[in-house]
């Protein structure tokens, strides 16, 4: 039987009309509005898609957005008096600095430099810390979306055998805590973790987050087990330029019970979770009830 095919697109526009619902009666209830800065250094191109994308997506459910585009030979001081000037802006909730940042910054100097409260990236280290505790935190947005997928699909995942191929602080490592917190019983694989295919067998969800393309195979997966796929892969096939995950999908599908697609799988849940997670920050700086169901 086919697997079934989370629509990712889909349940990323139910989660912002949510979002979008709850910044209307903030701002009804109590004269607030969601504020989310995003800072980009350098003119990556990728990045400069992503942080227009977040930009209209930002306006588009009642927050204010507020970009910063500096150049990519600015000073390591000039950056963190922004980032200073930004944590002690009330009207700004939540921060995201673009990753990769250029060379000559000290990426972890300057994430850590966030308010954690307006780290909606999760990258802070008292943010990964709270998150490994089992505290209430900021949480990296692909991780939050797949459990957000995870948990739509099944309901409970309690139980469930976990397999994160990919060991990156900004998914791998997060998603392994998250499925934790979710009762799995959790495995982070990589590429160097002795016969893959076998550990992968054993698995009743896999998150394929390695950023090699295609690289787990149909035959890896227990028959019926979801297949959440993370990767965003630019390749060339027969002369067309294509955008494939780190699952092979057509072998995957013919096997698994569940799939993400790439695109319109895990990708659009990523910003749509950035947005909860800036209506969260303000509802706790706020002191205002956090909306449920789009929290870890
Ligand atoms: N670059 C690629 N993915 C991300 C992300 O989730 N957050 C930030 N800040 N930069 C990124």
């Amino acid at each position: 039987m086919a697997a079934t095919v989370i629509d990712g697109k889909a349940f990323a526009a139910k989660v912002r009309g949510q979002v979008a619902e709850h910044v209307e009666r903030l701002k009804a209830d109590h004269g607030i509005t969601p504020g989310l800065a995003v800072v980009l250094v350098g003119e990556d191109p990728a990045s400069e898609v992503y942080v227009r994308s977040k930009g209209k997506m930002t306006v588009e459910v009642g927050m204010k957005s507020v970009e910063h585009k500096l150049d990519a030979d600015t000073s390591e001081a000039d950056l963190l008096a922004l980032i200073d000037q930004l944590n002690n802006d009330p009207e700004i909730h939540g921060i995201l600095v673009q990753l990769p940042l250029p060379k000559h910054l000290d990426e972890d100097l300057v994430i850590n430099s966030l308010d954690p409260a307006k780290d909606v990236d999760g990258f802070h280290i008292s943010n990964v810390g709270l998150l490994g505790t089992g505290q209430k935190s900021m949480v990296p947005c692909t991780p939050l979306g797949c459990l957000m997928m995870l948990r739509d699909h099944h309901g409970s995942i309690s139980g469930m055998n976990a397999v994160v191929v990919g060991r990156s602080n900004i998914v791998g490592k997060p998603m392994a805590q998250l499925l934790l917190g979710d009762s799995c019983t959790v495995t982070i694989a990589h590429s160097r973790t002795k016969d893959l295919p076998e550990v992968v067998r054993g698995a009743d969800i896999v998150v394929a987050a390695v950023g090699r393309p295609e690289m787990v195979q149909g035959d890896w997966i227990k028959p019926g087990a979801t297949v959440i796929d993370v990767g965003i892969n630019r390749i060339e096939r027969d002369g067309k330029k294509k955008l494939v995950g780190d699952a092979d999908y057509e072998s995957c599908a013919k096997v698994a019970g569940a799939i993400t697609p790439v695109p319109g799988g895990v990708g659009p849940m990523t910003i749509a979770c950035l947005l909860a997670n800036t209506l969260t920050a303000c509802c706790r700086a706020n002191g205002i009830e956090e909306p449920e169901g789009l929290t870890a």
